[in-house]
């Protein structure tokens, strides 16, 4: 009977830890930071009370919760020789790992879906838009979560573990824990690739082809426009390609190159929860005035006691 997992972790070599170390804790300082600062920023400023920024802080949100389920426990196992997980914690980090991952892939069609109605169909935003509408797909985006990340682990609850119990990786996932099992996993793995396989498939080629068709609205406007859109654009492409990469790789690429997927896993956990922030927030104008406003508005009520 197997009570607990062993993470064999990114890597073994002593001098790479620390400079991992300190690596991924700045990472994921930024991550706080940085998400917390989107959110704070897009509830306190009136200004940015509109679909795309609402959109935005639930997507800060979820990837400040999303990195928060592998990252800190895999900072925490760098020095320890023995990174071991309970049982219990391991279901746990697969339930959060699917139930934010599933969230986050709703936000980002619902963000691409945004942008496509306020580039290609300006005139009727703001009744598509609607603050029912966005209440709906941020409820909808945790309802997806949870219903897909139920159905994953229903699998892994039952599954029969006698020995096996070294996870070459530095969290928990549903692919490699089914590999530890002593049963026949064929059918378990058809199953993983059915649902998270497909879930993250459909969702890439539903946001390449809206982007595309945005792509090519904006080839008609004005060029200054043009060139503002494209540069909103181009940021959103960077991120989902960055997220959606590795997450094909790990669920729907059927042959798995050994020990590769453990390193794609780095994007979604620590690399793409930090870029959202920078991309979404450095480069854009509305964003940095208000932060100024924030700060501003901070400090004033310092001074005055
Ligand atoms: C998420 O979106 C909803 C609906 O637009 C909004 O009311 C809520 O404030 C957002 N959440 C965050 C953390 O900004």
């Amino acid at each position: 009977m197997v009570t607990e997992f062993i993470f064999l972790g990114l890597s073994n070599s002593q001098e790479l830890q620390t400079f991992l170390f300190v690596f991924f804790l700045v990472f994921y300082v930024g991550i706080v930071f940085g998400n917390l600062l989107i959110v704070l920023t897009v509830a306190s400023d009136s200004h940015l009370h509109s679909p795309m920024y609402f959109l935005l802080a639930n997507l800060s949100l979820i990837d400040l919760c999303l990195s928060s389920v592998s990252a800190p426990k895999m900072i925490a196992d760098f020095f320890s020789k023995c990174k071991v997980i309970s049982f219990k914690g391991c279901l746990a980090q697969i339930f959060l790992l699917h139930f934010f991952g599933g969230s986050e892939l709703v936000i980002l069609i619902a963000m691409a879906f945004d942008r496509y109605v306020a580039i290609c169909k300006p005139l009727r935003y703001t009744t598509i838009m609607s603050s029912n509408v966005c209440v709906g797909i941020v409820a909808a985006a945790w309802g997806t979560g949870f219903l897909h990340s139920v159905s994953q682990l229903a699998f892994a609850v039952n599954l029969p573990f006698c020995g096996p119990n070294e996870v070459d990786s530095f969290y928990c996932d549903l692919p490699r824990v089914i590999k530890l099992a002593c049963t026949d996993t064929y059918r378990l793995d058809i199953m993983v690739i059915a649902n998270s396989g497909v879930l993250t498939v459909c969702s890439f080629v539903l946001l390449i082809i809206s982007y595309t068709v945005i792509l090519v609205t904006i080839q008609h406007l004005p060029s200054q426009k043009s060139s503002k859109a494209l540069s909103t654009l181009t940021a959103h492409i960077t991120v989902v390609l960055l997220f959606f990469g590795p997450c094909i790789f790990t669920y729907a690429w059927p042959f798995p190159i050994k020990s590769l997927d453990k390193f794609l896993a780095v994007f979604y956990s620590v690399v793409t929860p930090l870029l959202n922030p920078i991309i979404y927030t450095l480069r854009n104008k509305d964003m940095k005035t208000a932060m100024k406003r924030l700060r501003k508005w901070n400090m004033n009520s310092r001074i005055k006691p």
